[in-house]
């Protein structure tokens, strides 16, 4: 039967744990044997233990678990040749010629190098004496599939990527608990949110705070910002507000592309509107707890959905993504989903906001 291999890469996100589980079971229900791949590629190159087959119970009480159970890294030596060469002999010498890679685009990208490496990887190990030729004849190919796991929903082909709803959800229940605090202070609180360059969290999570101003990348604040906002802030608390929230995201950026901060915020309330203000930066808070069932679903509908990709990967087959496109899961090519992401990044990069929303929305299905 198929062999599988499954790995998490990259930051953690809430709902991994869901997709793994996913893939073991999957993979079993039809015949194949599962390998966890332990601490992302950093484990795949170490082999060892860090490559252990699983069972049907091993993956049984993790769905309701944030993290990933099965450890993730970044990994430098992966990047090398010699570290994929030692990869491809851990992955050939038990059967695994299949891949299901959950991470972000930089692991992604990676696994689909890997891919296409493979066949010089193989020939370069029989060479060398280290596969035998039945083994080289058995690996002839790789087949990767791939899901996003992240919080940041900052990748190209999904509408929504693992993590990214239990991580707002974290978000407002912190926004909810500082709002009672402020409010019987009569004070403004500066809140910072995480999503790298993507200001979907923060702007999601605005909308769903009732938050009264928010900072991200996509978008900078236009004209005399500062001001604008003071007044706002100004008029609210006349008609008898006794609090604001603002929320900045930890990309955000002005029009000429430097960084809003939250504390230059906090000082321009402070000095401006002498506002008693306080700045939380949330961090890692969001990328913890419990996934949402939101999470556990999506981690499960794709890690079914991948294995069946694999099922059906030929050698010519490109490598995909499992991704959610309305309410379908469906199958969208990698290397068009990691391009794309990086022209959204150029364009913002270039100040070409409006490109980079609708580069970030378009669909892959048409
Ligand atoms: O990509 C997920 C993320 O949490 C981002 O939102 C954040 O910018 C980054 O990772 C933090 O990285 P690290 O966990 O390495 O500090």
């Amino acid at each position: 039967g198929n062999v599988i291999g499954v790995f998490t890469s990259g930051g953690d996100s809430q709902g991994m744990n869901g997709a793994v589980r996913a893939v073991v079971r999957m993979g079993f229900y039809l015949g194949c044997k599962v390998y966890f791949i332990k601490e992302g590629y950093e484990g795949m190159v170490a082999g060892g233990d860090n490559i252990e087959e699983a069972t049907w119970s091993s993956v049984s009480g993790i769905l309701q678990l944030g993290g990933t159970v099965i450890g993730s890294a970044r990994s430098k030596k992966f990047r090398e040749r010699p570290g994929r060469l030692s990869a491809a002999e851990n992955l050939i010498k038990r059967g695994i010629t299949n891949l299901v890679v959950i991470g972000g685009d930089g692991s992604l990208t990676g696994a689909n190098l890997f891919r296409m490496e493979w066949a010089d990887l193989v020939k370069e190990l029989g060479e060398t004496g280290k596969l035998t030729t039945e083994e080289q004849s058995r690996c002839g190919h790789l087949n990767i599939v791939g899901m996003v796991g992240s919080i940041d929903n900052d990748f190209c082909g999904t509408d929504m990527t693992i993590g990214v709803d239990s991580a707002l959800h974290r978000i407002i229940e912190a926004v909810d608990a500082i709002s009672t605090t402020a409010s019987s202070h009569q004070r403004a609180f500066v809140m910072e949110v995480m999503g790298r360059h993507c200001g979907y969290l923060a702007l999601v999570a605005a909308l769903a705070c009732e938050a009264d101003w928010v900072f991200i990348p996509e978008w900078p604040p236009e004209g005399d910002w500062e001001e604008t906002l003071c007044n706002k802030l100004a008029s609210e608390r006349k008609l008898g507000q006794r609090l604001n929230i603002i929320l900045v995201a930890e990309g955000a950026v002005d029009r000429q592309g430097n960084a809003i901060t939250a504390d230059a915020v906090k000082n321009l309330l402070t000095e401006k509107l002498k506002y008693d203000t306080r700045v939380t930066v949330l961090g890692h808070v969001q990328r913890g707890g419990s996934p949402s069932a939101f999470d556990r679903i999506l981690g499960s509908r794709m890690g079914a959905e991948a294995v069946l990709a694999l099922m059906d990967a030929k050698a010519e087959t490109p490598a995909c993504v499992v991704s959610l496109e309305g309410n379908q899961t469906v199958r969208v090519p990698l290397m068009e989903c990691v391009n794309r992401t990086q022209d959204v990044q150029k364009a913002m990069d270039a100040k070409n906001f409006e490109e980079a929303v609708r580069l970030r929305g378009r669909s892959f299905q048409n």
